[in-house]
């Protein structure tokens, strides 16, 4: 039996990157205030077709969608910001504290065409805030992100920014955008066409090359922005030069999800080929009250978990793990039993040890404790029962003391604890 296509194992060789990105997460989150949320992988397909978008990609192509048993659709979550999104009106949230941050970390499921960096279940460190318009807090999230990468040691990863405007000027855009877009219609490919009329903004995240090309000159959300968007995107530059995060506006970028407004964001990377966003995100302040809240600013960013750690994998050794402290040789049943009562207690003590309870001979152990790589061997059979004095072998010196059962684990303790 093998994995099916875009899913894959992580062995524990290399989970260590994985733990080091979550703790420095987790750690950074905290410091800005964010709390951990835990959301449901299956939410009703209502929930992403309404929020992501009819029309994206995600939703016409990529979603693991099912019937359960009673009929109702059901859906593998592609992304965390519907789900927070839900939860955030569900529990009346608002209604509490408006002001709201939450992080998560979890799998996703996208039915992609797998390749380097593109998984079918792949990993995101999500965060989300809600409750403030305030142009400083889409600073403050490329900020941290910006904290992130530089606490992990990346370099060579840019910010590329965009303004999406508003309800207010995106109609305006939407017709320049069209009056273009007719121009070339003969360059664009059928799903081009079909999403003229229900939603031409996606025109500008195609893939397909001919489409690029006929795009390439096409207006820019940037430039048809009203004034309150771009004072706030003005804003956003200001604070993040005054930080000293670099940036490229990027009028190109648009994201391949329907809900965001304003300012939208990705951070990429040279280094893995086609898969060059590491992270997204951007505020989508219509969201919450198009599922059914009250009217609630919004901003948030995922990154992507696998991707991040393929590019440290680039430039950071994977971690050691941490030695085995002791391995206890047990000869005999009752050397067995002590040994087992004995890791038991060390173990509790937070001492790494382990013992071997198929009842191997001394070499066989012995050979096991190298491969295990111990500091230490305990070695207990029956003469040394009888004569209360348990070997304690150091691995590395080669010396080895006597110890009484009494004394022992104390001694054992004091060694390991130093
Ligand atoms: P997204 O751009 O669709 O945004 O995904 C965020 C990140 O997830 C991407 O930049 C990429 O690194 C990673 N990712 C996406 N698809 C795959 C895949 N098939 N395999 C591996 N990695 C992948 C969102 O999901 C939004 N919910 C982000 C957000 C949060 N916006 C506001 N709040």
């Amino acid at each position: 039996m093998q994995t099916i296509r875009g899913f894959r194992d992580i062995l524990p060789e290399k989970i260590s990157l994985w733990q080091k990105v979550e703790k420095e997460a987790t750690h950074l989150f905290k410091s800005f205030g964010f709390k951990e949320i835990r959301i449901p992988i299956i939410e009703k397909t209502q929930l992403f077709a309404r929020s992501i978008g009819e029309v994206t990609d995600i939703v016409e192509k990529e979603m693991y969608t099912f019937e359960d048993r009673k009929g109702d659709k059901l859906t593998l979550r592609p992304e965390a910001t519907a789900s927070i999104v839900r939860s955030y009106i569900q529990h009346k949230m608002y209604a509490t504290d408006p002001i709201r941050k939450f992080y998560m970390v979890g799998p996703m499921f996208r039915r992609e065409r797998p390749q380097k960096g593109r998984y079918r279940q792949f990993y995101q460190i999500d965060a989300e805030i809600f409750g403030v318009e305030s142009a400083y807090v889409d600073s403050q999230l490329i900020f941290l992100l910006n904290q992130l990468f530089k606490r992990l040691g990346l370099t060579g990863l840019s910010a590329h920014i965009n303004s999406l405007g508003c309800p207010e000027c995106r109609p305006s855009f939407q017709k320049v955008l069209l009056d273009f877009i007719e121009s070339k219609k003969d360059m664009l490919c059928e799903n081009c066409l079909r999403r003229m009329d229900k939603n031409p903004l996606r025109i500008l995240d195609c893939k397909i090359e001919n489409c690029r090309n006929a795009i390439a000159h096409a207006p820019a959300t940037l430039d048809h922005l009203c004034n309150e968007c771009s004072d706030h995107f003005n804003t956003v530059k200001k604070a993040l030069e005054t930080q000293g995060v670099d940036f490229i506006v990027d009028k190109s970028l648009v994201r391949g999800l329907d809900y965001y407004t304003r300012t939208a964001w990705e951070i990429q990377t040279t280094t893995l080929g086609a898969q060059s966003a590491v992270a997204g995100g951007g505020r989508y302040d219509g969201l919450v009250k198009e599922l059914g809240g009250p009217q609630t600013p919004a901003i948030g960013f995922a990154i992507g978990f696998d991707r991040l750690v393929e590019v440290m994998e680039q430039i950071d050794k994977i971690p050691e793990p941490l030695p085995l402290d002791l391995f206890i040789i047990s000869l005999g049943d009752t050397a067995m039993e002590k040994g087992y009562h004995w890791s038991c207690e060390l173990n509790q003590k937070g001492i790494r040890t382990e013992i071997d309870f198929r009842g191997k001979s001394l070499k066989a152990l012995m050979k096991r404790a190298d491969k295990l790589a111990a500091r230490y061997v305990l070695i207990a059979g029956e003469n040394e029962l009888i004569e209360n004095a348990i070997i304690l072998r150091n691995m590395n010196t080669k010396e080895q003391v006597s110890l009484s059962m009494e004394d022992m684990i104390p001694e054992l303790i004091k060694i390991f604890k130093k």
